[in-house]
């Protein structure tokens, strides 16, 4: 692909923008060689103003959501994108979350561009687990378990029941639970059922990829290696 148009797609801006920065020398190869448009370099020797060129398609970030962002390219509130590089809502292809995270929900939340890894990881079929670890308003009543482990729990206003899911005791308040759906509002709604109400809820891990090992603080990200997107299948050891 042509150097313009690649770097156009990564949503440094238009191909007349990308010809024009070109022109004032601003991209350059590591050593701060001007580049040309006609150039042949690897991604990787691509520099745009000093830094390295955004990774090509494929990429698969991981963020530490905070709480109070939504997961929207467009709502008035604050927007998880905001804490990406402007340039990212740009790219060609796009760049979507992984599913959604409830705006009162933190932890980790993935972003992709490319749709069939994205379709792996939230199709229910694909049964990657979804850990959220949720505090909870009254005590539990102790058989929450095996409700969630039933198959045949229906949500208000639904019907088709949940899929199976574990739930696992942290303390008196406090529970993990993994799912392999996402439907809507599904970990606070399962405790809904129960009589119970979330008040403070935290993805932990997707598949075997967990918050705690990619060290991000709240509204930190990064994108992930080929590792570290495999251990999203893995078990995470
Ligand atoms: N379940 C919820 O209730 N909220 C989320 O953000 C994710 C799962």
């Amino acid at each position: 692909m042509k150097l313009v148009k690649l770097i156009a797609n990564l949503g440094y801006g238009s191909r007349r923008d990308v010809t024009a920065m070109f022109r004032e020398g601003r991209i350059t190869d590591p050593d701060g060689e001007v580049l040309y448009a006609d150039d042949k370099v690897p991604h990787a020797d691509i520099h745009v103003d000093g830094e390295p060129l955004d990774p090509p398609p494929g990429l698969v970030i991981a963020m530490h959501k905070p709480v109070g962002y939504t997961c929207s390219t467009r709502d008035p509130s604050r927007l998880v994108y905001d804490l990406l590089p402007p340039r990212f809502r740009s790219r060609n292809p796009l760049l979507s979350t992984v599913g959604r995270l409830d705006r009162d929900t933190s932890g980790l939340l993935l972003f992709t561009d490319d749709g069939q890894l994205l379709h792996r990881i939230i199709s229910p079929k694909a049964s990657v687990p979804k850990v959220y670890e949720a505090e909870l308003a009254e005590d539990l009543r102790g058989d929450e378990a095996v409700l969630f482990a039933a198959g045949t729990l229906l949500l208000d206003g639904e019907t088709t029941p949940l899929v199976p899911a574990k739930l696992d005791v942290l303390g008196p308040r406090q529970a993990r639970v993994a799912v392999t759906e996402g439907r809507y509002h599904q970990v606070r709604r399962m405790f809904a059922a129960t009589g119970n109400a979330v008040i403070a809820l935290q993805r932990s891990a997707v598949g075997g990829l967990r918050l705690d090992d990619l060290g991000l603080d709240a509204g930190e990200w990064r994108a992930l290696s080929a590792d570290e997107i495999a251990r999203v299948f893995g078990t995470g050891g």
